[in-house]
């Protein structure tokens, strides 16, 4: 008998709609080999949900236009439940793990925020693809959740397809994490390649817009906010931090000209954007910034979209991970893999 793990998805944006195709589309083969049924129950949107207590139809969500394209809740073809709008639908929609993939806010982490709070007093897991709540709140989601029982998962909000997050949680567990360095971007690491071979910073941008992995206010891209978020998220959960994103020093790539980024190479050097935490006596620093590499560090030759992390432990040594693809699909199938080993460990399942 299949474990049958209901879900709630929050945010129907890019990503939002890819996590649904892809249960469409992948929840025979995830039952085959995992033993795990994900059911659907809700997609829920400020405006509305789609929602049936014993999983939606999964044929609404297989159209590669819905998928594509924004189109209004009406057109997937199943009534649309105006009561059970935003944190309403939250509360109201039985799930035993919830999706928070509303738009990140750096600021306020809303609406986010109020979503995981609700979910996770309830004994709700939070499967996080937004990064606000957990930037602006990790302390009281932590308490929150100890408080229930219920559990956080940030793969899809830390560099996604890149398992930063279960490097250091699964693969370095009992170790005490000293460093964490890496290339977390890949719209700016795209346009430092491109800068690098004489396409200007703009249309760079547009390229890694068309590709849909840049955020829609492209300039937290840019100037390293989206960088010093995921490398937050990770030093907070990895190396108990306890870090607010204004301690930490963020320069981006907006001012830096393709004359300097052509300079470097001909000195026989690259620049990246760097995000790294390191462990100093009782503290964690952390700082983002474009660093210039030599040819040979092992982050030098992460081009393109690409993304790389290195954690360096105290017993285990260094580990550098690099790649894992960068599109909303990969952030959608992070999520998705955190639900998968929410049931693995044991956390939900009927
Ligand atoms: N804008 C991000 C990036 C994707 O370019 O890596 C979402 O984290």
């Amino acid at each position: 008998m299949a474990q049958v793990v209901k879900l709630a998805l929050v945010g129907f944006g890019r990503v939002g709609r890819w996590v649904a195709w892809d249960l469409a589309e992948r929840g025979r083969r995830i039952e085959a080999r995992y033993g795990v049924r994900l059911v659907l129950e809700s997609v829920i949107t400020s405006r509305g949900a789609l929602h049936r207590a014993d999983g939606l139809p999964m044929d609404l969500f297989r159209s590669e236009r819905l998928r594509d394209h924004w189109v209004p809740l009406e057109e997937f073809g199943w009534p649309v439940d105006r009561s059970r709008a935003g944190l309403e639908g939250v509360l109201g929609s039985g799930a035993q793990v919830l999706i928070e993939a509303t738009p990140t806010d750096l600021e306020s982490g809303q609406p986010g925020l109020d979503h995981a709070l609700a979910a996770l007093g309830r004994g709700i897991h939070v499967v996080f693809l937004n990064k606000g709540p957990l930037v602006v709140a990790w302390r009281r989601l932590r308490e929150v959740a100890g408080g229930s029982g219920a559990r956080i998962k940030a793969a899809g909000a830390t560099a996604a397809a890149l398992p930063a997050m279960d490097l250091g949680d699964w693969c370095l567990a009992g170790a005490r994490i000293e460093l964490i360095e890496g290339i977390l971007n890949g719209t700016t690491n795209f346009i430092l390649t491109r800068m690098e071979e004489g396409m200007d910073r703009a249309a760079a941008l547009a390229e890694a817009q068309r590709r849909g992995i840049a955020e829609a206010n492209p300039r937290l891209d840019l100037e390293g906010w989206d960088t010093a978020a995921k490398l937050l998220i990770l030093a907070n959960l990895l190396m108990e931090a306890e870090l607010e994103l204004q301690e930490v020093p963020v320069e981006g790539i907006q001012t830096l000209t393709a004359e300097e980024v052509r300079a470097a190479r001909t000195r026989g050097e690259v620049v990246k954007l760097l995000g790294r935490a390191v462990r100093r006596d009782s503290r964690v620093e952390a700082a983002v910034r474009p660093v210039v590499l030599p040819v040979d560090h092992p982050l030098a030759g992460v081009r393109e979209t690409t993304k790389a992390v290195r954690l360096v432990s105290d017993l285990m040594g260094e580990l550098t991970v690099i790649g894992g693809a960068s599109s909303p699909a990969a952030a959608a199938a992070a999520a998705v893999k955190d639900v998968i080993n929410l049931a693995r460990e044991g956390a939900v399942g009927a």
